[in-house]
């Protein structure tokens, strides 16, 4: 079956991701727990390997940076439904050997507790140029996703015309899910080990002290050697980089929307 692909209209024109597994709109003013962090309408846009880097660079470099360690954390914060963490999943699992992939660690969280319980249910809503972007990476990727159905809902999904999904279940199984803000989260990241710290496309619908906070602790706890991964639209924050490059991060040659800890 052919799936039509989703024509959303963006009205923010600085930033029009053209891809999207779900779009959910809300006003932080009318969910408490946002109000304290967001400073504007948030959207829960993704879809899996999304466009903000080179999937192929960016996991070729963290198996050449993590060669020879036994554990690696791969955190994924504000994960909206869950396609960010299942990038990762569905690439190690398809591309390395359990013996491999099993020392990379899983989680991921976002505030939203609606978004929690879609990224936990296993299933996901795909359209065809998701599909499109999946196969850049995946061969065949009809084989990790089965039982058509109707989508999965989601409030104010302005994509709500589409299918869903079941991920398949070994690699589901990798990701861990819970509810939890990024700043929860970051001052519960433990020195001594490893990340690949995900944080992406959410630092602009924050207020300035939060993500300064988020910053500055995340330098501080993150072990040199751990990677953070931003997105592109984190860049329209004022000075996004050159902040991280202040607080203690490299540009590797290779890095696209990616940094590490010095
Ligand atoms: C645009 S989506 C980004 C999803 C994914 N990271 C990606 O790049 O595809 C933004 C997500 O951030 C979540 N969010 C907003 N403020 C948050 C906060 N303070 N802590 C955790 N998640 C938050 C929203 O619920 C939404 O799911």
């Amino acid at each position: 079956m052919r799936i039509l692909s989703v024509n959303t209209h963006h009205p923010d024109k600085k930033y029009a991701p053209h891809f999207s597994s779900c779009v959910k709109i809300y006003n932080p003013k009318r969910v408490t727990n946002l109000d304290i962090f967001a400073k504007d309408r948030v959207r829960t846009t993704s879809g899996p390997f999304r466009q903000d880097h080179d999937w192929d660079n960016l996991l070729r470099y963290i198996f050449w940076n993590f060669e020879g360690e036994r554990k690696v954390n791969i955190s994924s914060l504000a994960c909206a439904d869950g396609s960010e963490p299942l990038s990762y999943a569905l690439y190690l699992y398809d591309k390395t050997p359990k013996n491999y992939y099993a020392k990379f660690r899983i989680t991921a969280s976002d505030i939203d507790p609606e978004m929690v319980k879609v990224a936990k249910s296993g299933r996901i809503n795909l359209s065809d140029e998701d599909f499109k972007n999946i196969e850049k990476y995946i061969k065949n990727p009809h084989r990790y996703f089965n039982d058509l159905d109707k989508p999965v809902k989601i409030t104010n999904n302005i994509d709500s015309d589409r299918y869903s999904y079941k991920i398949d279940s070994d690699v589901h199984s990798l990701i861990q899910f819970k509810k939890s803000d990024i700043l929860t989260e970051v001052k519960k990241l433990t020195p001594e080990e490893f990340y690949v710290l995900n944080i992406k496309n959410v630092f602009p619908y924050l207020k300035e002290n939060y993500i300064n906070e988020v910053l500055e602790i995340m330098a501080k706890k993150l072990k040199s050697g751990s990677i953070f991964v931003y997105g592109k639209f984190d860049l329209l924050v004022p000075n996004f980089k050159n902040r991280l490059l202040d607080l203690g991060f490299f540009e590797p040659k290779q890095s696209e929307c990616f940094i590490q800890k010095i």
